[in-house]
């Protein structure tokens, strides 16, 4: 292939095509779903609002969140089966038995195959609402809990909390869970969502481009940072121990989770949120040790390398706080993100076009070729 420019690596700073979902400004730190800044939608909607915005491109009046609402209700019980298979899968990482029960959901819904407008927006709630139920039940059987019946009563936030500890969260926590899950619902073209975009493209079906997102979502370099930051924190386990732990850690050219971005020059607007969280959580639960730490360690992190932290670094800290077990971080990403990533994949939908790049070809040219004896 001959082309101008040589590609960056990793595709990074390239436009792969126009979306009016999510705009990101990595140099001034703004990130906005659909037009509306992360700050205020950090402040005042709910996920479900979100949601909606990020589906339709619009907030919803009271009357189409109140639909929205009742249809995820509706949507968060799973289907018997899927509850079988998950009792029958061995033990192993939760994204890879969320990855395989969101593939098996695919089975148990009528509206698979069906690529209308309509069906696919169906899916999209039906995905929302059950993600939620598998991965409270996946965290619920992992602490040796039978899986626990949604209730409708409740918001989306705190009924994944009540299905994942069989208790009702307090009003705070269930406030600063639905908060969570605001900051988390979309981010773009990050490598999830394009996974996401790439199958879609192939006019595969939802289920299975949500799959593919789910995979890509799983690697450390990704989603699975929140968790690695927990384990880091408690690796370290004083702030007294941070200053030696980070220095040797880079002396090593080891990367610190939680660190850097491939878009923000500056501040991650959503770890703004989160650092006031994990505060809050931690003096709710007379606990500011991994706060302290976190804060030592953000601050040894400026002065070494002039990085900030992004997204997962205090959402680690809150969830610890909250009393959530470290292997759920991730597939909690997922609760939120599928709303994000069913957002793009409508959007790729309606006016698809098969993603299909070009690579730089480095290798060999007009090599003969040798029969196998002669090798
Ligand atoms: N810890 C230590 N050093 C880091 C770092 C980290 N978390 N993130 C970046 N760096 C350093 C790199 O070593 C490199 O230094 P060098 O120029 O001396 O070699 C420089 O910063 C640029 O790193 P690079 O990997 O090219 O940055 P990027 O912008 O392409 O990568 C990430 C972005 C997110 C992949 C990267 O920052 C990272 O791996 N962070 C940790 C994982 C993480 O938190 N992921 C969640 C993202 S929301």
């Amino acid at each position: 292939m001959t082309t101008a420019a040589k590609p960056k690596g990793g595709l990074e700073d390239t436009v792969a095509t126009s979306s009016a979902i999510c705009y990101l400004d990595g140099d001034r730190g703004v990130l906005s779903y659909c037009g509306y800044d992360i700050h205020d939608l950090a402040r005042h909607a709910t996920f479900e609002e979100v949601c909606y915005l990020l589906w339709h491109r619009r907030l919803p009046t009271r009357g189409e969140l109140g639909d929205l609402q009742a249809q995820l209700v509706a949507s968060r019980p799973l289907p018997e089966p899927v509850l079988r298979l998950m009792r029958a899968l061995p033990p192993g990482d939760g994204m890879d038995t969320l990855r395989t029960l969101t593939s098996a959901l695919s089975h148990y819904d009528a509206d698979t195959a069906d690529h209308s407008v309509q069906a696919n927006y169906r899916k999209a709630v039906r995905l929302t609402a059950q993600i939620g139920s598998i991965v409270a039940t996946i965290g619920r059987m992992n602490s040796g809990g039978g899986p626990m019946q949604p209730d409708p009563v409740l918001g989306h936030a705190a009924n994944f909390l009540y299905m994942l500890t069989g208790e009702k969260p307090s009003e705070h926590h269930a406030k600063v869970f639905d908060v969570a899950l605001v900051l988390h619902a979309d981010h773009e073209f990050n490598a999830s969502t394009f996974a996401a975009r790439v199958v879609a493209g192939t006019l595969a079906t939802m289920y299975a481009g949500v799959a593919a997102a789910i995979a890509a979502l799983s690697g450390p370099l990704h989603g699975g940072a929140n968790t690695a930051v927990m384990r880091t924190l408690l690796e370290i386990g004083e702030v007294d121990n941070v200053d030696s732990y980070i220095k040797k850690a880079l002396s090593e050219k080891r990367k610190i989770m939680g660190f850097g971005h491939a878009v923000y020059r500056t501040e991650d607007p959503r770890a703004t949120h989160l650092r006031k969280f994990s505060k809050e959580m931690g003096e709710l639960a007379g606990d500011t040790k991994w706060y302290e730490i976190s804060r030592k360690v953000e601050e040894v992190m400026q002065r070494e390398k002039g990085l900030y932290p992004n997204v997962d670094f205090f959402s680690a800290s809150t969830y610890y706080m909250m009393g959530i077990p470290l292997d759920l971080y991730t597939p909690i990403f997922a609760v939120s993100r599928i709303s994000g990533w069913t957002g793009h994949i409508l959007e790729q939908y309606a006016d698809n076009k098969l993603i299909r790049p070009r690579a730089e070809y480095v290798g060999k040219r007009d090599v003969p070729y040798v029969p196998i004896d002669q090798r």
